[in-house]
């Protein structure tokens, strides 16, 4: 497949949506909203970051620390793009969208997504998903983008449907949460998807 675009992650663009743009972190404006959706034991469990409640450690300079140097060293990737999600309206930050686990040799990666309680539930997340995964169709010539989400959050898959990702499966009992199994269920986006309905599938003629 040579007329494959080459993907270049290390890239760093700002995507303009309506009411959300998506644009490389800010540290020092950002930093309040990161600390916040890390420190958020329902991000946490949503995420599969967390196990349960008992897994939470305190907020402690280490961990400040660790978050700095993370998000400080997001714009030198050039394997992933780490992008802050924005609200138009006010200029904050509510949140961040990740294309990550790049395939450079099947034109294919993942795509998570994290909004702070704030800025969920706003029609934000689904518009954000579209920005980033458009620029991977469009600006980084991907044929497949992948993404988990976890039986218990029906909002997020909504939200992924909406932008165009179809259930392919299910990683069954997948997460073990508070002692309780949680399938994961696999959804996808292909490049011949976007190309027909770009991120609107449920208006798209067709
Ligand atoms: C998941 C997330 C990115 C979605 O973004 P969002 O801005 O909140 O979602 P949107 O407003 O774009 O869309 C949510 C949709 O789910 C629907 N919804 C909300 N709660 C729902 C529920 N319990 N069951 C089914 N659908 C639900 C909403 O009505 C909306 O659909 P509609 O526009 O057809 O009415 C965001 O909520 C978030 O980051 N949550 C915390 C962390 C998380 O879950 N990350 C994803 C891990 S896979």
């Amino acid at each position: 497949m040579s007329d494959h675009l080459q993907a270049d992650f290390s890239v760093k663009p700002t995507l303009v949506g309506e009411r959300v743009l998506l644009r490389p972190f800010l540290l020092d404006q950002d930093a309040p909203v990161l600390r916040s959706l890390l420190q958020d034991p329902e991000v946490g469990r949503l995420t599969g970051s967390s196990h349960g409640p008992a897994d939470r450690e305190p907020w402690d300079e280490a961990a400040e620390e660790r978050m700095r140097a993370w998000y400080g060293t997001r714009h030198e990737q050039a394997d992933r793009l780490d992008l802050a999600v924005v609200e138009r309206a006010t200029g904050a930050c509510v949140g961040e969208a990740v294309l990550n686990e790049w395939d450079s040799g099947n034109h294919s990666c993942n795509f998570r997504i994290a909004l702070a309680e704030a800025g969920q539930g706003q029609g934000f997340g689904s518009e954000a998903a579209r920005l980033i995964v458009g620029y991977g169709f469009a600006g980084l010539g991907l044929h497949r983008i992948s993404l988990g989400v976890f039986a218990f959050n029906p909002r997020a898959r909504r939200a992924y449907e909406k932008a165009g990702f179809v259930v392919e499966g299910v990683r069954r009992d997948a997460l073990l949460y508070e002692d309780v199994w949680v399938d994961d269920i696999v959804m996808s986006i292909l490049a011949p998807e976007w190309e027909r309905h770009h991120g609107h599938p449920e208006t798209a003629q067709g």
